[in-house]
């Protein structure tokens, strides 16, 4: 059993086995866009490990986020990933009701002044990454994920902390995931909701989850 902390904000142990972010990907050079971290965003070495990650994805594939906020991480998989991937990430609209009760102290994230902000510095520069981004809106609960059912290489869960969400959010990346594709989840130890759903799933349907050690990180590869 360990426990991790995050400056001190939040801790709960964690009772996942550990896996080396060394055995979920093959790259070893990582580079990493927008290195400042917003209050929301994930930490600089996660990002390092799912940009590894994503850059292992195949070609063509479809890589799908949980929770957009200032778009930070979809800009890393953008970059990162192959150039004929597209970067699905959805978002609550503003003032949107939700099918389940969200968390109070989530909701500076979903209050943002502008879902995805951070694009549009580089849609000059880059156009042809910024491309590959495409921004869907909706409550994740009750989202239409049906178009991408089986299609992604990679999906980000990262939405809502709130138990319920975390479930649902994780049967629907479930669904969307290809064979032999990764599912990542963020937060795990963090916030307790995203630990006790991770933890309950596990052991209901023993799929295998794995905490990248160092991190706050769940990971999957499907068979
Ligand atoms: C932790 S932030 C995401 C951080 C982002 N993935 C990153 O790496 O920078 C959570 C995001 O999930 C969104 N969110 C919260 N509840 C949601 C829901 N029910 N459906 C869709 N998005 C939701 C919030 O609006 C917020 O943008």
């Amino acid at each position: 059993m360990r426990i991790r902390n995050k400056e001190g904000n939040f801790l709960q142990q964690i009772n996942l086995p550990g896996i080396s972010w060394r055995h979920c990907t093959n790259r070893r050079i990582i580079k990493i866009w927008e290195h400042y971290k917003a209050n929301g965003n994930i930490r600089i070495s996660e990002l390092g490990v799912i940009n590894a990650i994503a850059a292992d994805c195949e070609d063509g594939t479809n890589l799908f986020e949980i929770g957009t906020f200032d778009g930070r991480t979809s800009l890393n998989l953008a970059f990162s990933s192959p150039s004929n991937n597209s970067i699905y990430t959805l978002d609550l609209a503003p003032k949107m009701d939700t099918l389940f009760p969200l968390v109070s102290s989530e909701k500076h994230m979903v209050e943002k002044e502008k879902s995805g902000g951070r694009f549009n510095k580089y849609r000059k520069s880059d156009s042809s990454i910024i491309s590959k981004i495409h921004q869907l809106f909706g409550d994740s609960a009750s989202f239409d994920y049906s178009p991408y059912y089986t299609i992604c290489s990679l999906v980000f869960v990262d939405g809502s902390h709130a138990y319920e969400y975390v479930l649902s959010d994780t049967y629907a990346a479930m669904k969307m995931v290809k064979k032999r594709g990764v599912i990542i989840w963020h937060d795990y130890g963090i916030w307790e909701g995203v630990t006790r759903a991770l933890e309950e799933i596990e052991e209901k349907e023993k799929l295998g989850l794995k905490n990248i050690r160092g991190t706050s990180l769940v990971y999957l590869k499907t068979e």
